[in-house]
């Protein structure tokens, strides 16, 4: 792989950025944030350094799982603005150079969808077999559920025909039948008109419910869905024929073994990009631990991946903080470390909060986490608010706790809306993490904040393109609290040391005989740093202390790194996309 090919590839270098359009910016202080609110922030975003806006579930729907129960996949929430609306979001982002994807949300409908209504009509409706149904009394399912303390078995009892449906999540989101080729037809048509509009691609839902992969076994010999990786394949082919660029990001809380069967094995052509589940919550259990070792034998384990996909590192989604491919005792170190009261903790397997107010919003210990993110290989993702610290409001049913209005300003309602606090879509957090404390405005104004720090990163993790596109390596040293890696690529690398614990620490790397004499170059702003003899490099590290180091051939042994353009207008921005010459800079 060439780095020209950068420019079709680029969500391998993106920084992924989630909103949920309703609780963003409310541009008629209705109470609900709406995409005429969103589209006078893209500024914001753009000053951040965000590449890719994901959309949560903007489509019609009761709004009885946050918009993820969805009656019309080809509309727009009429709460949100209009289709005409969104098209102003979608414009002012290319614009400035972000693409836009939207989430996929096809492996179930609401109850309330025509097709639905459709389907249960009748045994002999022509949309019965949209959805999944038996006639006779299912077995004890409540080990299969999803959320296990809202529902007990993933088949529900419909009175008007007396079978069951299926559903793996709310008993008011049927599973739409995937091994219906008419379902699948109508997959690809949904994607085509959203590629149409000028969508960049989709976060694509529980994708293992979607293809039955990875999840109980009875229910996958059940469904007579027998060729998942064959449709996601032909989906995959058929984006590329519709819009080149576009992508495909799968969530996907699996083990590796199953998320690499779901990029499509050694070869590739499924999945462009998956969630690094796995990856996320070692970094939970190594923030709890204050040792590396978690991190770095997650990282061991990872496969190697086709050149052309990527895995979307994230420390935080809208979800719970899912930690669920932690052992029992691991989980139970994470609850201990981060959430031990039983009113963060749901479904037995996450906790309902923000990062910021896990780690009592130190900011030695959110830099040593944000820092991680940025420079471990993948494609960083943001949900929004993460950048200025922003907490949760634990007093809000399960994953709405995280899911508060965005806080722009010190005002009671963060200036997210000027509808009294009572008549907002969901109320603005309270206490030390409230707006008055933790909001853009003050972050934006303060050179030491955790949005100034985060967006700094952004710009060098953009800058030089060893982290997205190098190739990994753990630096072997013996201090357990450190995380040493190293990413190469095209004659430099970038090396990152992290101290998860409070006591400093003082390591040496062994960087190659080659290297020696040669300097590192600190990215952070420290002195630069000789290699020492035999390629060693010496390094202290303060509490929760980290480095980014980069070591250049092309300086002749002096580590000196040209200067390069960093800020672009949005149309050079634009053009640079489309070059192929973007992350080559060095
Ligand atoms: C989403 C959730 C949603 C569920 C059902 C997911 O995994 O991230 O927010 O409730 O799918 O659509």
């Amino acid at each position: 792989m060439r780095i020209s090919d950068s420019a079709d590839l680029w969500w391998k270098s993106a920084v992924i950025y989630c909103v949920d359009v309703e609780t963003f910016m409310d541009s008629d202080d209705d109470g609900v944030g709406d995409f005429a609110g969103l589209a006078q922030r893209i500024d914001y975003l753009a000053d951040l350094g965000v590449t890719c806006l994901w959309l949560m579930p903007f489509y019609p729907s009761p709004n009885r799982d946050d918009g993820y129960d969805i009656t019309d996949f080809y509309g727009v929430d009429p709460r949100l603005g209009s289709l005409g609306d969104l098209v102003e979001v979608l414009r002012a982002c290319h614009h400035r150079g972000i693409r836009v994807i939207a989430d996929l949300v096809v492996n179930h409908t609401s109850t309330e969808h025509p097709w639905f209504k459709e389907s249960r009509s009748s045994v002999d409706n022509r949309f019965r077999d949209y959805y999944v149904w038996r006639a006779d009394p299912p077995p004890d399912t409540s080990d299969a559920v999803v959320f296990h303390e809202e529902e007990d078995s993933i088949w529900n009892h419909d009175p008007i025909t007396g079978h069951w449906y299926l559903h793996r999540f709310y008993a008011h989101q049927p599973d739409l039948n995937m091994a219906n080729p008419k379902v699948r037809d109508e997959i690809a048509k949904i994607i085509g008109f959203w590629l149409e509009l000028g969508f960049d691609g989709f976060r694509v839902d529980a994708v293992p419910q979607l293809l039955t992969v990875g999840i109980h076994d009875t229910i996958e010999n059940e469904l007579g869905f027998t060729d998942p990786h064959g449709f996601l394949r032909e989906l995959r082919t058929f984006m590329g024929r519709r819009r080149g660029h576009s992508v495909l990001l799968g969530e996907v809380d699996l083990m590796y073994r199953h998320q690499l069967e779901l990029f499509g094995g050694s070869d590739g052509g499924e999945l462009d990009m998956i969630f690094d589940f796995p990856l996320m919550q070692s970094c939970y259990l190594a923030m709890a631990r204050e040792d590396a070792g978690p991190v770095a034998g997650v990282l061991k384990n990872r496969p190697e991946v086709p050149a052309a996909v990527q895995w979307a590192t994230f420390l935080r989604n809208h979800d719970e903080l899912a930690l669920d491919l932690l052992t029992e005792a691991e989980r139970a170190e994470v609850f201990a470390a981060f959430g031990p009261q039983k009113k963060f903790q749901v479904y037995n397997r996450g906790l309902k909060r923000r990062l910021a107010p896990m780690l009592d919003g130190d900011p030695a210990r959110l830099r040593l986490a944000y820092s991680l993110l940025f420079s471990l290989p993948g494609t960083p993702s943001l949900y929004y608010g993460e950048e200025i610290g922003m907490g949760e409001d634990a007093s809000l049913g399960y994953r709405m706790a995280v899911r508060t209005p965005m806080q722009w300003g010190s005002a009671p309602n963060g200036g997210f809306s000027a509808r009294p606090a009572s008549e907002l879509a969901r109320p603005p957090v309270k206490g030390s993490f409230g707006p008055r404390h933790v909001n853009v405005s003050a972050a934006k104004r303060d050179p030491a904040s955790l949005f100034n720090f985060i967006r700094e990163l952004i710009r060098i993790y953009r800058e030089y393109p060893e982290m997205a596109w190098g190739s990994f390596e753990l630096l072997e040293q013996p201090v357990p609290n450190v995380l040493a890696h190293r990413c190469s690529w095209d004659g430099a690398s970038m090396i990152a040391v992290h101290n998860f614990a409070a006591k400093p620490a003082t390591v040496t790397l062994k960087l190659g005989a080659e290297h020696e004499g040669a300097t590192v170059r600190d990215l952070l702003g420290g002195p630069g740093r000789d290699i020492g003899d035999g390629g060693a490099l010496r390094l202290r590290l303060g509490p929760y202390g980290f480095r980014w180091l980069r070591l250049a051939s092309d300086g002749g042994g002096q580590g000196v790194v040209p200067e390069v353009q960093t800020t672009y207008s949005a149309k050079e921005a634009e053009a640079r996309n489309t070059s192929g010459k973007k992350d080559k800079q060095t």
